[in-house]
């Protein structure tokens, strides 16, 4: 039986969300395994769109189960208002959507610190999402975090945010100058959110270890991007988490040996939001059309994204740690009008060619892409549900892609719609699943 990971195979937003909610009628069970409600998956079925941060993007599918693990970082008022988003839609959460007793909890103080941490970093700063996400997983790698676990023992609760409030306030009057957080205030909301998780939580592991022994499906569902990933990604300009596919074991719990594969997806062309390098980049007009005609704001933060042409080292380097059976390219529509498209097939450095993804950020920063063009299609792929149909330079296009990448593309996505995709005919997805 399949058990698949999806990853963002560049940095972040290149449609996981659309994808994972097409893949969900394959699989009976969608974990999310790292990150936060920093993340922003939007998913369309049929015109209504529905962003999701926290909860798993196959939650729009009856009778899945979405599950929540311990490699995620939670922020309580978060999910329940995105429960809150979901019932009112008339989505059924309760009794499909459970969440790890072993998850760590983002606090008020991660977010303060954060702030605080970023607006001293000056231009230097990181570009977070400003949600606690990288606080929370220090506290927790720091080992004075708060569990889901712990919210149902007033005492340890207690404890733990007492002894930690005064610790961050000390943090946060001395080297930030800002004002105290009252721990009294932070308990009292912490331990109010106890009641409302109790019908999620479960021994997330124990619980799909035994699913999978039973032969239901997993697909494990990655947030971010692996250029973000904490390990792979361009540090520090990263998250604060395992994005890469090794992510779905340690933040799940299923072991290696039960994951059969993994699914990158990528965008037609590069975005990325935040600071760090961006080898591809396009600052001027050609940039701003990608942006427009791709809606590229982000799905969290209203951000504008920064675009560039598709960047090949990148998402070859994505698919080789990743070890990818198959990408899923999006937003293939966005790039109908230009006439010549370049893609970068590699950087270099200096004057030599980087036969590697460089580790360095200062040589990453001055890397010098090195462009193929291909000529544009000219003609409207919005829209089209079979490979048959796409023009000729588009399947050119693709097939450039797929050779710079080393890595077949099993889907095109064409809209943003779950019905705006091609299945290739032949491919590994098609044969799979
Ligand atoms: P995620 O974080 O990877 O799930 O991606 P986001 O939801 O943040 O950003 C992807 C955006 O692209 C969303 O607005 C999607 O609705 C949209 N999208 C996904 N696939 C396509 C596509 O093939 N074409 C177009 N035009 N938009 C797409
Ligand atoms: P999805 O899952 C794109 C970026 C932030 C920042 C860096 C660190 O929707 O693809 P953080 O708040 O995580 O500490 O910020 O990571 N970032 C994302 N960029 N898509 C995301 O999620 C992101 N989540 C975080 O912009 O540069
Ligand atoms: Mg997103």
């Amino acid at each position: 039986m399949p058990n698949i990971v999806v990853i963002g195979a560049q940095w972040g937003d290149e449609g996981k969300g659309k994808i994972v909610d097409l893949l969900t009628e394959k699989f009976d069970i969608v974990a999310r395994y790292q990150g936060g409600h920093n993340a922003g998956h939007t998913v369309i079925v049929q015109g209504k769109k529905f962003v999701l941060h926290l909860i798993p993007s196959g939650i729009l599918h009856p009778g899945k189960v979405c599950m929540i693990g311990p490699g995620v970082v939670l922020d309580p008022k978060a999910f329940l208002s995105e429960v809150k988003m979901l019932e009112d839609e008339g989505i059924p959460v309760r009794g499909n959507l459970f969440v790890s007793n072993r998850a760590h909890l983002i606090l008020p103080y991660h977010r303060v610190v954060e702030t605080a941490a970023e607006a001293a970093r000056g231009d230097k700063k990181i570009g977070t999402t400003s949600r606690g996400i990288g606080p929370a997983y220090e506290d927790k790698t720091g080992r004075r975090g708060v569990r889901v676990i712990d919210l149902f023992d007033a005492e340890v609760l207690k404890e733990i945010i007492f002894s930690v409030t005064s610790e961050k306030n000390c943090l946060i009057q001395t080297l930030y100058k800002g004002e105290a957080l009252n721990a009294q205030s932070i308990y009292e909301e912490y331990l109010g959110y106890a009641a409302q998780l109790k019908e999620f939580t479960v021994d997330s592991a124990a619980f799909l270890n035994r699913q999978v022994r039973a032969g239901k499906r997993v697909l494990f569902e990655g947030a971010q991007g692996t250029l973000l990933d904490i390990d792979h990604g361009t540090y520090p300009y990263v998250t604060s988490s395992s994005a890469s596919a090794g992510g779905a074991c340690v933040g799940t719990g299923v072991a290696p040996s039960l994951i059969t594969g993994a699914i990158g997806i990528a965008k037609a062309y590069t975005t990325r939001v935040g600071s760090g390098p961006l080898p591809t980049e396009l600052n001027g007009s050609v940039g701003e059309t990608i942006r427009q005609r791709g809606a590229e704001y982000g799905a969290s933060t209203g951000r504008p994204r920064r675009c560039g042409w598709f960047d090949g080292p990148a998402t070859r380097y994505s698919a080789l740690i990743n070890n990818l059976q198959a990408i899923a390219l999006t937003k293939l529509d966005v790039l109908d009008e230009f006439a010549e498209i370049p893609v970068c097939t590699g950087y270099e450095y200096r004057g030599s060619k980087l036969e590697e993804f460089p580790a360095e950020i200062r040589v990453l920063d001055r890397v010098r892409p090195v462009y193929e063009a291909v000529a544009g299609w000219q003609t409207k792929t919005a829209g089209i549900r079979s490979y048959q149909e796409l023009p000729e330079r588009a399947k050119d296009y693709l097939k450039l892609l797929s050779d710079v990448t080393e890595t077949e593309f099993s889907f095109i996505s064409t809209g943003p719609d779950r019905e705006d995709t091609i299945v290739v005919p032949g491919s590994w997805i098609a044969k799979t699943l």
